[in-house]
This record gives structure tokens, C-alpha cells and sequence, in this order.
């Protein structure tokens, strides 16, 4: 499974590229609001950091925009996958950033029709919601399920990238749905590494270390 930090702040995205653990980013226009700065200077620097693919998500509803867009995010660094929403203007704009060789991350997914739509207009990734359903009283993770399921029977290269992650625990059960990639907030990819019995087992193999080193300098002092 690969794991997407989904953030557009700078500091985040080079921790969790210094782990070695990070295939990619997710942006929208909520991150990119947040950091205040220009967003191509923004997604370029982001772009530098992380060799894998960088979601950059289109400010417009309409197709025409939609395109525009896309081909001028597209300019801005080789890794750049340009998000869309599930509507009939976002697939439009989709398939024609695909003719062009663009890649294309088609959001804003809450259902499987959306999914199988995203699927058939050749997205390149399609991101199901989880913890924005969850807050509706419905099951995110079946939803991750269901895409990975109906997209195994027909055979769709489509990637199912779990978005919305809230906890490790949504991580856990997108790995088990199948999901090829979760994207999560830093604060959640942090969280992966925490469990209480390394912390109690690293302090003591710490402890005992000190100790013998310890026992074995007073061993050697002179009398
Ligand atoms: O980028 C889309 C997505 O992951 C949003 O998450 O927590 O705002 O529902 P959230």
C-alpha cells in the first residue's frame, strides 16, 4: 500500500519525506489556502521534495477552466496529478487533460457509480471520502470495499486512493479494503508508528544499554 501525506505544508511533507515512507502528496484548495503563498511557487517546492505524484486540485466548475488549469499545473513539475470533482464538467475537463497525456485524481467521490464514472473516463486515481461519510452516518470503508471490488471484476487500472483518513485505524481498514493508496493528514501518519509496547520495550533495551556501559566503565576505572 502506498501511503500519500495529504498537506500542503512544506515542514510536514519533508518530515515525512525523511522517513522514507512517503509515495506521494494530496493537495486541495483548503491546504493551499491554509499556507498563505502562491500556489505554484508552493507546489513546486512541494514537487522538489516529494519525487512521487502531487495532487493539485482545480479552483473552477467548469470544463473549460477545469482544462486550462490542469495543463498550467501540469507545466509546473513532471509529478503533478491533476484533481477534478465527480461532476459531468470535471469528467470533461478528465478526459481531455488524458488526451494530453495528464494525469487526472478524480475527487470528491462518496459513491461506486462516481467511482465506476471515474474509472471509465480513465482516471488515473479515484478518492472515496471515508471520514466524511463516516460523519454522515454512513460506511466509508465499505465504499473503499466496494470500488476495490467492482474495479478487480472489470479490470480498471484506476488506483482507489482512500482520502478523508481521519485515524490509523481508517488506515488500517483501507489497507484491508484493498485500497492501493491512503492519503492521510501528517498528524495520522505520525500516529502509524505508535504503539505503547515499543515505548515501554525501547526504554528498557535504553536502560539496560546505559547500564552495562555503565558497568563496564566502572570496571575498567583504575583503582
Ligand atoms: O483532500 C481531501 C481529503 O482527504 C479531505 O479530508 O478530513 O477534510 O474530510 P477531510
Amino acid at each position: 500500500m502506498e501511503f500519500f501525506v495529504d498537506t500542503a505544508s512544506i515542514t510536514e511533507i519533508r518530515t515525512a519525506q525523511s522517513w522514507g515512507i512517503l509515495d506521494g502528496v494530496t493537495t486541495n484548495p483548503t491546504h493551499v489556502a491554509r499556507e498563505g503563498r502562491d500556489h505554484k511557487e508552493l507546489i513546486q517546492e512541494i514537487c522538489a521534495i516529494c519525487p512521487g505524484p502531487v495532487s493539485v486540485e482545480t479552483t473552477v466548475a467548469d470544463a473549460e477552466g477545469m482544462i486550462g488549469e490542469g495543463e498550467t499545473f501540469a507545466t509546473w513539475a513532471p509529478n503533478v496529478v491533476v484533481k477534478v470533482p465527480v461532476t459531468p464538467e470535471g469528467i470533461r475537463a478528465l478526459r481531455a487533460l488524458r488526451a494530453k497525456d495528464i494525469r487526472c485524481n478524480v475527487t470528491l467521490v462518496f459513491s461506486l457509480p462516481q467511482a465506476l464514472i471515474a474509472a471509465k473516463a480513465g482516471a488515473a486515481y479515484v478518492s472515496p471520502f471515508v471520514g466524511r461519510l463516516d460523519d454522515n452516518g454512513a460506511d466509508g470503508i465499505q465504499l473503499v470495499r466496494d470500488i476495490c471490488a467492482a474495479y478487480r471484476h472489470y479490470g480498471f487500472e484506476t488506483r482507489v486512493l482512500a482520502a478523508s483518513l481521519r485515524h490509523p485505524v481508517h488506515v488500517v481498514h483501507a489497507a484491508l479494503a484493498g485500497a492501493h493508496v491512503a492519503t492521510m493528514p501528517f498528524k495520522v501518519m505520525e500516529q502509524l508508528f505508535n504503539h505503547p509496547l515499543t515505548a515501554i520495550g525501547l526504554e528498557k533495551f535504553l536502560a539496560d544499554a546505559r547500564a552495562l556501559q555503565a558497568a563496564l566503565e566502572t570496571r575498567r576505572a583504575p583503582v
